[in-house]
Parts: C-alpha cells; sequence; structure tokens
C-alpha cells in the first residue's frame, strides 16, 4: 500500500513528547514526510542535539505509524535537531540575539565544583552536536584558563565596522573567555562592584560569540554584585545550582536558590547538581564512600521542588585533568564523562520545557508539572 501524508500526521498526533506534553505533530516535531510504495521516511526535529528521549520518541514514532497506518510499512526516521531560542531573548534588544540560550552556573559556597561542573557540561554538550559557549564571569578568581592550559594567553582581536572585536578561544568542541584573560587576578581580587560589572559585561558586548545554542556561565560563588549583573544585562534562560552534600554547602545552596526566585530576579531555576556525592577509589570503581553525606541533593531538590540534575562522584582524575588543562569531558570513554553527558541531557531537557510551556517568570506553574514531583 502507499499511504497518504494525512495519514501518517494522524498516526503521528498519537505521539506525545512526555516532557512538554502535547503530540509531536503539534509541536512541530514532524517535517519531510514522503510516502511510497509500502515506505514512508520523515524528519524527527527535537528540541535539543541532547536530548535524552532521541531513541523513545523515535521509536514511538514507528510503532505509531504502523499500529495507527499498516504494520507492513517500513518506516525510516531521520533523527535531528533544532535549538529552541529562549522566549525571552526575542522580546527585548537582546544584547546577544544570536545566542538562544544563556545558562547560569552558581553555588551559594564556594569550592563546590562550579568551575568543573561548567567546563565539562559545556564540552559534554559540543559533543552531542550543541553550538556551545563558555564565560568565566568569576572575576573573583577566574579559573578556566589554566582548566584549558591557556594561562597568560590573549586572545586575538579584531577590526569590525570600526569596532575593536575579540575572538574568543576555540577549544575541545567550544568557544570559551575568561574574564581572567584580561585582568591581572590579583588586582581583580580588589574591584569593587561597578568596575567589576562594567568589565564583565565587556565579555558579552565585544566579543564576537556567532551563533550559538547554549551559552554556559561560570559565576563567582555566593551570590552577589556579579549576579545580579548578569541577571540584569541578560536575557538568562536558566540557572543551574551546585552543591556538594555537605550541609553547609546544602544551606547556602538553599539561600541561591532563593535569590534567583526573588521577586525582581526570577530567574528559572533548572535543577540542582550535585557534585562530590561520593568517592570513588580508581582500583575499586564499584565502591562508592559518601564522605560528605549521603543522599543530601535529593533532599534539598524535593525540598525546594526542583529536579536533581546529576550526581557527580569525586574522582581524582576529574580535578587532576582539570590542573592540567584537559578536561575529563574531553577524554572518551570513561564514567566520569558519561556522567557528564547525562547532566547536560538532564539540564537541556529542563531548558526545552521551560522554553516550550512558560513564561520564565512563572515558577509555580512550572512547579505543578515539572519532574522533580514524580
Ligand atoms: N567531582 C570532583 N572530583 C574531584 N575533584 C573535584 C570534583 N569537582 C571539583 N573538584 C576539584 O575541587 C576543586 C574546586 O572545584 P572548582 O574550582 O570547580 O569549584 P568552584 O565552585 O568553581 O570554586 P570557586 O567557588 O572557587 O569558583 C578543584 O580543584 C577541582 O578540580
Ligand atoms: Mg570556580
Amino acid at each position: 500500500m502507499r499511504p497518504t501524508t494525512e495519514q501518517i500526521v494522524n498516526a503521528l498526533k498519537n505521539v506525545i513528547d512526555p516532557d512538554l506534553q502535547k503530540n509531536l505533530v503539534s509541536l512541530g516535531m514532524i517535517e519531510n514526510i514522503v510516502t511510497g510504495d509500502n515506505t514512508v521516511s520523515f524528519k524527527l526535529v527535537l528540541t535539543t542535539p541532547a536530548c535524552p528521549l532521541r531513541e523513545k520518541l523515535k521509536n514511538d514514532c514507528i510503532e505509531a505509524v504502523k499500529k495507527y497506518v499498516d504494520s507492513s510499512l517500513d518506516v525510516r526516521v531521520e533523527v535531528s535537531s533544532k535549538v529552541k531560542t529562549n522566549p525571552q531573548v526575542s522580546d527585548k534588544t537582546a544584547i546577544l540575539p544570536q545566542v538562544k540560550n544563556i545558562i547560569l552556573i552558581a553555588s551559594g559556597k564556594g569550592g563546590v565544583g562550579k568551575s568543573t561542573v561548567s567546563v565539562n557540561m559545556a564540552i559534554s554538550l559540543a559533543k552531542t552536536g550543541a553550538k556551545v559557549g563558555l564565560i568565566d564571569a568569576d572575576i573573583y578568581g577566574p579559573s578556566i584558563p589554566m582548566m584549558f592550559n591557556l594561562s597568560n594567553q590573549k586572545p586575538e582581536a579584531f577590526e569590525k565596522d570600526g569596532v575593536v572585536k575579540v575572538l574568543p578561544f576555540e577549544k575541545f568542541g567550544i568557544k570559551l573567555i575568561s574574564i581572567g584573560f584580561f585582568v591581572d587576578p590579583e588586582k581583580a581580587l580588589i574591584w569593587r562592584g561597578p568596575m567589576a560589572s562594567n568589565a564583565l559585561k565587556q565579555l558579552f558586548t565585544d566579543v564576537e560569540w556567532g551563533e550559538l545554542d547554549y551559552l554556559i556561565i561560570d559565576t563567582p560563588p555566593g551570590t552577589g554584585d556579579i549576579h545580579l549583573t548578569l541577571v540584569q544585562t541578560l536575557d538568562v534562560a536558566g540557572v543551574a545550582i551546585v552543591t556538594t552534600p555537605q550541609n553547609v554547602a546544602l544551606a547556602d545552596a538553599r539561600k541561591a536558590i532563593n535569590m534567583f526566585r526573588a521577586d525582581g530576579i526570577k530567574v528559572p531555576v533548572l535543577g540542582l547538581i550535585e557534585n562530590m556525592s561520593y568517592f570513588v577509589p580508581a582500583e575499586l570503581p564499584e565502591n562508592k564512600y559518601y564522605i560528605f553525606g549521603k543522599d543530601g541533593g535529593s533532599k534539598l531538590a524535593a525540598e525546594m521542588k526542583i529536579p536533581l540534575l546529576g550526581q557527580i562522584p569525586i574522582v581524582q582524575s576529574i580535578c587532576e585533568s582539570g590542573d592540567a588543562g584537559e578536561p575529563i569531558a574531553a577524554m572518551e570513554n570513561n564514567i566520569v564523562e558519561k556522567s557528564f553527558v547525562m547532566l547536560a541531557e538532564k539540564l537541556t531537557q529542563q531548558l526545552s520545557i521551560w522554553n516550550a510551556f512558560y513564561e520564565a517568570t512563572d515558577v509555580e506553574k512550572h512547579e505543578e508539572t515539572c519532574n522533580c514531583k514524580k
């Protein structure tokens, strides 16, 4: 038999995206339906290349066509992706109109692993095929130059339409810039608020970022002037909070979440990332030691009604690779690299949900359906 396009469309209306809770046809995720004798092919366009539901959605499409049209059809699905732009970006005159989603990585407490998570997650996201940028906005202690083995290097500058622009470095598949490339970190320590904010703004206005699906911003510890400058200057799509399972870190993470939810700020909190969740000795990879306590992250996530996006173990090679300028996510086939890929998938999944359903400030409505309540 040769099915009609209408039959295929009707069949695919039965496939529901479990995150976005609408059918794939109404979400505009089906393109290019071509039918022939006993064959049909179409494109499934996902909202992110890091979609963890890729295989499930593809299989659901095939099953639906076979069930509702003809079980003997040869169904071919080509999976691709088009990252959605955060709805806020088109509303205002965005500073970075070519950047689809700006994601902040923040914490309450220092030293919990913001930079480690930002760097490795950015690289993992790029590996899925996304266009990714990374900004080190830690004006008081930039660590990204060292993590990329770019200490003491200066990015290239060029003139565009009479204005001097800076080219970001490109390494491990991502574009990156650190405030550390422009200032002496020892002097930056004594900067006062307005000076720091102005220097920071130049990382958006003066750097030639080009088109990006995701721009990840690594922030200083706490919630201070830098965070306020970021949320006031940029259309921030969401923030992910990093914590360890230790009580002092959790208490500070709670404060940070409340700050991002406060009136006048209202940045979607995409979820909590628990770092240093347990120690895994290299020679006994099956053993887990909960050095900083167990389940702290999941309890806080449940209390704040946000998803726990991932748990990253304490692994010596994470630390060593960061110091050596070759982040672990850039290395193939190790268990830690996989946990950063999963983290990247969960984060972008939450972002797609926010982008699809809600105004960025509609926190309560989001909580009714977000995965964290399951
Ligand atoms: N999961 C991990 N396993 C082992 N070492 C880790 C892990 N996460 C981070 N580290 C190490 O802990 C130290 C602090 O991490 P990192 O610099 O990423 O934290 P931070 O939150 O960015 O700190 P700051 O608040 O100073 O910016 C670094 O030496 C890093 O290599
Ligand atoms: Mg840091």
